[in-house]
């Protein structure tokens, strides 16, 4: 079989500061543990604006529809806050989010013990939390038509349209419920069924999928606002949960911040599967291009490190090596290990982007 493929699109500002360690641990799997990935590095951003004056050339885009999976760094800086909105870096992330039709936006949040006391909930509700929010990305009340601002009688109005087809619905429940499959078998499906008619759809379809395609893995609904509470009360309850873009916008967000840092949080988005069986795969940390720490060495590479261990698992599947990764991170954290974005109000002395990937790699040493 040929060797899995991999796109990385470094981009601005920490992108390749993260990238850099997240390359020494795909040559760690290289050397160590016999996997070799083609990987091939392109710009995506403001680098790429400055090169061939566009946030994303075709040539790249087409690289993007052709591999396994996309690896990205971050995007963005006020270098280019006056371009003109049309190349403006964050043009190529969406233009790769929708040509490759990334419907399905997955966000863990995940508490590694040695930072549950970041949290803002008690320590026993989140400690080795582990659940995944899957947010439909490409339809909802955020593209529905009719959508604007409008004049009625003498006042305004502002319409926008939640509009779901069955299709979109049962195409993001497929991604969960394969998700499903590869994690504890469990799906919460999150509406608001009981006020919206597109969220009766949405449960109906859900359901409908479940039945047909997926009967051993466990099904449940909640309405999103219960959902929301529930989150915040007993996390552990969840495995995958699937939702809507809105609803999903702001859950995976609240999900997100149980666990701690921006430098913390990984992301996957998935599209259809390929002729290989593979989802369309675009995995990328959550955080920017923080320019306010930009060349300075401070950037945690957690996040990107988190997001290749995602790509491991759910492109390439290798859960076994995933887990790997994530044991190693989780090793670094209980020694101690600290990026200056994890430090406490008390401080401490914070280790640099690179000595985080290399404690990683020792710790992945000592795994074998
Ligand atoms: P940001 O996520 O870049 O930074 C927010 C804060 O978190 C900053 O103080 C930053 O230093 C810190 N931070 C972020 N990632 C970190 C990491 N790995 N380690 C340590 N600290 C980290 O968001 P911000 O400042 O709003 O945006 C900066 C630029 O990034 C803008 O140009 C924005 O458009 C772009 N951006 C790009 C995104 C992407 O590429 N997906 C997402 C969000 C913002
Ligand atoms: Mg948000």
């Amino acid at each position: 079989m040929a060797n899995p493929s991999l796109l990385i699109l470094a981009g601005d500002g920490i992108g390749p500061e993260v990238m850099a360690e997240v390359k020494k641990i795909i040559g760690w799997f290289g050397t160590r543990r016999g996997v070799t990935f083609d990987v091939s590095e392109d710009l995506v951003g403001g680098c790429a604006y400055d090169a061939h004056g566009t946030p994303l050339t075709d040539a790249t885009m087409a690289k993007a529809q052709e591999v396994d999976a996309v690896l990205l760094g971050a995007v963005g800086g006020p270098k280019y806050d006056s371009l003109d909105f049309s190349v403006k870096p964050e043009r190529g992330l969406l233009r790769l989010r929708k040509e490759m039709d990334l419907y399905a936006n997955l966000r863990p949040a995940q508490c590694f013990d040695a930072l549950a006391d970041f949290s803002s909930l008690k320590k026993d509700v989140v400690a080795g939390l582990d659940i995944m929010i899957v947010r439909e990305l490409t339809s909802g009340v955020y593209f529905g038509e009719p959508r604007g601002i409008f004049t009625e009688g003498n006042e305004r109005v502002g319409i926008n349209t939640q509009r779901y087809t069955e299709s979109e619905i049962a195409r993001v429940s497929r991604s969960a419920f394969e998700l499903a499959r590869k994690r504890n078998n469990k799906v919460c499906s999150m509406e608001k069924a009981n006020v919206m008619e597109s969220g009766v759809l949405w449960r109906q379809v859900v359901q409908e999928v479940h039945d047909r395609e997926y009967p051993d893995v466990e099904l449940s609904h909640m309405y999103a606002d219960a959902g929301a509470m529930q989150l915040t009360r007993w996390p552990k309850q969840f495995d995958v949960i699937v939702t809507d873009n809105l609803f999903g916008d702001l859950l995976s967000d609240l999900a997100a911040m149980l666990t701690g840092s921006l430098g913390m949080l990984p992301s996957a988005s998935l599209g259809a599967p390929m002729a290989n069986g593979r989802p369309k795969a675009l995995y990328e940390p959550v955080h920017g291009s923080a320019p306010d720490i930009a060349g300075q060495g401070k950037a945690n590479p957690i996040a990107c490190i988190l997001s290749f261990a995602m790509a491991l698992r759910y492109s390439f599947d290798m859960g076994e090596d995933a887990t790997r990764v994530e044991k190693a991170v989780e090793k670094v954290l209980a020694d101690g290990l600290r990026t200056a974005d994890l430090m406490g109000p008390e401080g401490g002395s914070p280790v640099s982007t690179s000595a985080m990937g290399d404690a990683i790699i020792a710790a992945l040493d000592a795994s074998l």
